[in-house]
């Protein structure tokens, strides 16, 4: 019979990880120091399964998390992350009122409806509705008519925009309201694509439907063209990250805030927490760079006591103690990283922090130990490092990969003509200032002299998060194929490793080549 398992010839070379480690201990490992075996498969990539659950109540459809930074998760990132199966951290660098805001774009966010829909008023000119679309540009001309109490008056149809009409008011020209099909918005339930599908479907001809709310005010837009992509995407096979109500999954980090008195501000914590639980944030994570820390087990604890249900992230920690501690605090899923991040200078500056993946390998007896998942938190460059983190961790946080994507804060920036995002750390001074000191355990003084320990940088604008995703998730079930891995258990059980000297590292990449495409 054909050997489908691995010949003892090879358990010398390609090690479990709990003899590689072990046997590599006294050397801090990262991704590039490492590799994987291949094994036998009859696991074809496109069939493999990436959900993971990270506590009782949190599972996400793909192991990817976007990370608490101000220049990579608000909550365009956040939307962007559930709709593809992972999950945003929305950061704290924002006033605590902002931060319950933007989780509550995310968990209202309804895939395909327009909340916020161009409009315009009766009393304008058409001229003046023709010069707002060449400045703005849209690619659309019909329009609700709303009053300044914000009640629909009609639609003003896209024919009757043309200059000769320049000097007539929108009054004079909308469809009126009894004329106009809306929807209530309670009537759009649970799948509001299938319920504006069905209406499409059943009135020829139109292209919008409006959304209205019991006082007949304008809540939303829906338009077939966007119902027509979203039917087609539903067919992928990573499906949205929902809670019980339908709703997009999002995290919120928070830190140990502390009060003048340099004690922590319990109060403060328990209320603001307690809003996000309102607004139904999902996870909340306890986010600073030194977890394994008195501040941010007492958070943990306060937050554990107030909040039995809420699934809890804490860190960063790159021990086993450290997972321990947090463990015990209450935490559900631990962040691994101190240094590996790509804009982190904490190694440099304060000599601290351990390579990825011994760190990782560390803490995973632990979190074994006490029931925990690992996240692997930083220093991801490309797909391969997320398939060696996920041998180890549960997930991986990122936040370099996709500071550059359409729905990362900030502007693109033109320089020599390539386009660019900022991307800093939140222990850059810029940030601190900004308000992330606790973080690294400093006070919101620009005037006191701290230690940054990150830089502020740019990345390459990189289009969506959709398309980085893709990119990502291909290149993680490429490697789960190779391992004959189904799942995400399996790719645990079945990693094999192996050291790579830096001859090896330059046979891994193209060499000897003159590149025309490069591979991402
Ligand atoms: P990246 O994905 O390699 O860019 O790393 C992102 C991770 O770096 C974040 O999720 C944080 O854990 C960490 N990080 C963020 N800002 C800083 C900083 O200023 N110094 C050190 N680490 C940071």
């Amino acid at each position: 019979m054909a050997a489908t398992r691995n010949s003892d010839f090879d358990s010398p070379f390609y090690q479990p990880a709990d003899k590689f480690f072990p046997e590599n201990h006294g050397t801090g490992l990262t991704f590039d120091d490492i590799t994987l075996a291949t094994m036998y498969s009859d696991i074809l990539p496109r069939d493999t399964q990436l959900d993971t659950r990270l506590a009782k109540k949190l599972q996400l459809n793909i192991p990817v998390i976007s990370s608490d930074m101000d220049t990579v998760t608000e909550s365009r990132m956040a939307i962007a992350m559930a709709l593809n199966g992972g999950l945003g951290l929305i950061h704290y660098n924002i006033p605590e009122r902002e931060q319950l805001s933007e989780v509550s774009r995310v968990k209202n966010h309804v895939h395909g409806l327009i909340q916020e829909p161009i409009k315009v008023s009766p009393d304008q000119f058409i001229g003046d509705v023709l010069g707002m679309i060449e400045h703005k540009k849209f690619g659309f001309s019909t329009f609700p008519v709303v009053d300044d109490k914000g009640k629909l008056v009609g639609l003003l149809p896209g024919h009757v925009i043309k200059p000769r009409y320049a000097q007539r008011k929108v009054t004079e020209a909308l469809q009126p309201r009894a004329q106009v099909q809306t929807i209530n918005v309670k009537e759009l339930g649970k799948d509001p694509i299938s319920r504006a599908d069905k209406f499409f479907t059943e009135h020829l001809g139109i292209h919008k439907l409006l959304v209205v709310d019991d006082k007949d005010k304008l809540y939303g837009l829906i338009t077939l063209s966007d119902v027509e992509r979203i039917t087609q995407e539903r067919r992928a096979q990573f499906k949205p990250a929902r809670d019980e109500r339908f709703r997009l999954i999002c995290g919120a980090a928070v830190s140990a805030t502390r009060n003048a008195f340099g004690e922590l501000d319990r109060d403060r914590i328990l209320n603001h927490v307690g809003g996000l639980v309102e607004r139904g944030v999902d996870v909340i994570a306890v986010s600073t760079a030194h977890g394994h820390s008195k501040g941010v087990g007492d958070t943990v604890k306060v937050l554990r006591g107030a909040f039995k249900d809420l699934p809890i992230i804490a860190g960063n920690v790159t021990s086993a103690s450290g997972v321990e501690y947090l463990a015990d605090c209450g935490a559900d899923a631990i962040k691994i990283g101190q240094g590996p991040g790509s804009i982190c200078t904490t190694r440099i500056v304060a000599g601290v922090g351990i390579p990825q993946m011994t760190a990782l390998y560390a803490c995973s007896r632990a979190a074994k130990k006490k029931k925990v998942s690992l996240l692997s938190d930083g220093g991801i460059t490309k797909s391969g490092d997320i398939v060696k983190a996920l041998t180890l961790s549960k997930a991986v946080i990122c936040g370099g990969i996709f500071a550059g994507c359409n729905e990362a804060p900030g502007d693109v920036i033109e320089i020599s003509g390539k386009f660019y995002k900022q991307y800093r750390g939140m222990g850059s001074l810029a940030a601190m200032k900004a308000g992330s000191a606790a973080r690294y355990g400093h006070e919101k003084n620009p005037a006191q002299k701290v230690a940054p320990e990150g830089v502020e940088a740019l990345k390459e604008a990189c289009g969506s998060v959709d398309r980085v995703l893709a990119q990502l998730i291909g290149g993680i079930q490429s490697g789960m194929g190779y391992l004959g891995a189904k799942n995400l258990e399996q790719l645990r059980e079945k990693a094999r490793y192996i050291r790579v000297t830096a001859a090896g590292m330059r046979e891994a990449a193209p060499h000897d080549v003159v590149e025309l495409k490069t591979g991402n």
